[in-house]
């Protein structure tokens, strides 16, 4: 079997819109589905799925595919492992296919960060390694858990990692250049070393944490790099993400141990912030993880204003927040140290009992509010108003402002009154998002010609017998990248007997320009019904546009020419062509 029947074999198998249900939720509409587009930013379903074409495509930025092309751009994979997965999938044998790992120009330093990680790994069952390795114990970071996290130890010594890493050929400015080194002396010095990976699981730097009393920082990150932004990095996102998706939520803690924690108990759907405020990168990332997020962040005064800041993020992307309360009167702060003394099932309720995120807003606003202050209590009784106005949930919000009347002593009208208020006002402020304008790329304004030339390929890919008719009437494409993709889709027609768009999206890609093109086309929207007196006038319309350009060209050949006999001659072809003879 050839790479391309395989291919087509797979992706018959796996259907669009349960492969992308896997991924986003989406919405029946008549004969398509819709889902917000995980491609850009966005909140509203701009994503179409079509399982009878068997693509998707999305309205605002025009990103458009079939189930390959959607599960390399979700999972940031080429083609030849988007291939394996979904055969695994559709139980078909692929190992048929070569499956070349993908190199790129940084795999030169993706091995650089593997071999110092592996060091370090050594060192940590070295004699050098024992006071360490006894304060990971400490920790309860048992050996297990430094495998799994390939944790490891950087020494005290100021030129260990340089002589390994120059030894291997690595120049000194290398070295320094992916901070591993400065001044020509080793930057990690004695502390114990947590890989940083990012999505795609290349080690990318590092951060060290000391062990000892030291009152040196708690822990020193690699330097940003080209392949180490640190607004994009999460801890553990490699590997939480098949967990995310089998378990339909993602939990973020703060700190390394907590991830570390989570998943030695079970929960492998975790990442870490690594300490930082949440950035929009973060955030497109997390919402690609799950819609359903329980943040895990530290009970104490920081993480309770980190949970309502990055809570409140969240929400605007459209995700279901929940927040996973630590109790504040114990002095176990932070997840890595609640479960350590109260076990793995105590965790487990507080993530069954997690609050939704207006909820816990709510109890944040009571924090510290004087009662007897009639300032602060209208305050306080106003700001929990407007954030019951943002829940859709009519029951709740009857339930919450029922409970907000007895606790301030005031009447339940009063407080629905104001409620109504802002409910209309985020109406308005609905109504004005609403009205934005959806389409984030601009498409440039398209000529008559150029949409008969769209339409027509769009015949082409979704009808053998259109194909038929452009071959018959010779049409010529009005660009050159168009008769290219034309000529494509004949010889792809002609070779395997029969296409469709979904299978075409495969055939190009390796074909980049063309894909672009073909991206492009394909992001007009169409009738479904292919109808044939259309096609018919679209290849008038190419042609009469053809026959212009033609005149265009003469005429310009015209003025040039000096010999009066050859002048006459290209007058009268010029002459023939307008009569249309
Ligand atoms: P432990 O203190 O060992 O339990 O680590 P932790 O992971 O619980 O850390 P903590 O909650 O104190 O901080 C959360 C995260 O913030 C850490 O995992 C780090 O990523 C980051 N962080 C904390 N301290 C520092 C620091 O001194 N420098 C840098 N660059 N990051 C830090
Ligand atoms: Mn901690």
């Amino acid at each position: 079997m050839n790479n391309q029947d395989l291919v087509t074999e797979i992706r018959q198998k796996i259907d669009i819109v349960d492969l992308i249900s896997e991924y986003i939720p989406l919405i029946q509409k008549g004969k398509n589905y819709f889902g917000v587009c995980p491609f850009h930013n966005d909140t509203n379903p701009s994503m179409s799925v079509s399982r009878e074409k068997q693509i998707y495509k999305c309205f605002s930025c025009g990103a458009s595919g079939n189930v390959f092309t959607f599960l390399m751009d979700y999972d940031h994979i080429d083609f030849k492992e988007a291939i394996k997965i979904l055969g695994e999938k559709a139980g078909v044998e692929v190992k048929g296919i070569k499956l070349n790992p993908k190199t790129t120009k940084f795999d030169r330093f993706y091995e650089m960060y593997d071999i110092a990680n592996k060091y370090y790994q050594n060192n940590l069952n070295s004699k050098e390694g024992l006071l360490a390795k006894k304060y990971l114990s400490s920790r309860k970071i048992d050996d297990d858990l430094i495998k799994e996290f390939g944790i490891g130890l950087s020494l005290d010594k100021s030129n260990a990692v340089t002589t390994i890493l120059t030894s291997k050929d690595y120049s000194m400015k290398e070295i320094e250049q992916f901070g591993l080194a400065s001044n020509n002396h080793d930057i990690y010095i004695n502390r114990i070393m947590f890989p940083l990976h990012d999505i795609s699981g290349h080690i990318v730097g590092f951060s060290g944490r000391i062990y000892d009393d030291s009152d040196k920082n708690k822990y020193m990150n690699t330097k940003e790099t080209i392949i180490f932004k640190k607004g994009e990095c999460l801890y553990n996102y490699h590997i939480a993400r098949d967990y995310c998706r089998k378990l339909k939520f993602v939990i973020i803690v703060e700190g390394f141990m907590d991830a570390i924690r989570l998943s030695q108990i079970g929960y492998k759907n975790v990442i870490a912030l690594m300490g930082t405020a949440m950035t929009e990168e973060q955030i497109q990332l997390i919402k690609k993880l799950s819609n359903n997020v329980y943040l895990s962040l530290d009970g104490d005064e920081a993480g309770q204003r980190a949970t309502l800041t990055n809570g409140e993020q969240l929400v605007k992307q459209g995700l279901n927040v929940k927040v996973i309360g630590l109790p504040h009167d114990k002095k176990e702060h932070d997840p890595d140290e609640y479960i350590i003394k109260y076990g793995k099932d105590s965790y487990t309720n507080l993530i069954e009992s997690a609050l939704n995120y207006s909820d816990f807003k709510i109890n944040f606003l009571k924090i510290g509010v004087n009662f007897n202050s009639d300032l602060e209590l209208s305050t306080y009784i106003d700001s929990v108003i407007k954030e019951v106005s943002t829940i859709k949930d009519e029951i709740r919000r009857e339930i919450i402002l029922k409970k907000l009347a007895i606790e301030v002593n005031l009447s339940y009208n009063t407080l629905e009154k104001r409620l109504n208020e802002y409910l209309e006002f985020q109406k308005v402020v609905n109504v004005e998002e609403t009205a934005k304008p959806k389409v984030d790329v601009p498409k440039k304004k398209v000529s008559k010609y150029e949409k008969a030339a769209y339409f027509l390929i769009y015949g082409m890919v979704n009808d053998g017998q259109v194909i038929k008719l452009v071959e018959k009437e010779d049409v010529h494409f009005p660009t050159k990248e168009l008769r290219y993709l034309a000529s494509e889709i004949c010889y792809y027609y002609h070779k395997y007997g029969s296409i469709t768009m979904a299978d075409f999206y495969t055939y190009l890609n390796d074909k980049e320009e063309l894909l672009v093109v073909y991206n492009y086309i394909m992001s007009f929207q169409y009738n479904d019904e292919i109808n044939y007196k259309a096609i018919d006038d679209y290849i008038g319309v190419i042609r009469e546009y053809n026959l212009r350009q033609e005149i265009k060209r003469l005429s310009d050949l015209v003025k040039k020419e000096n010999d009066p006999i050859e002048k006459a001659k290209i007058a009268e072809k010029i002459r023939l062509l307008k009569i249309g003879e």
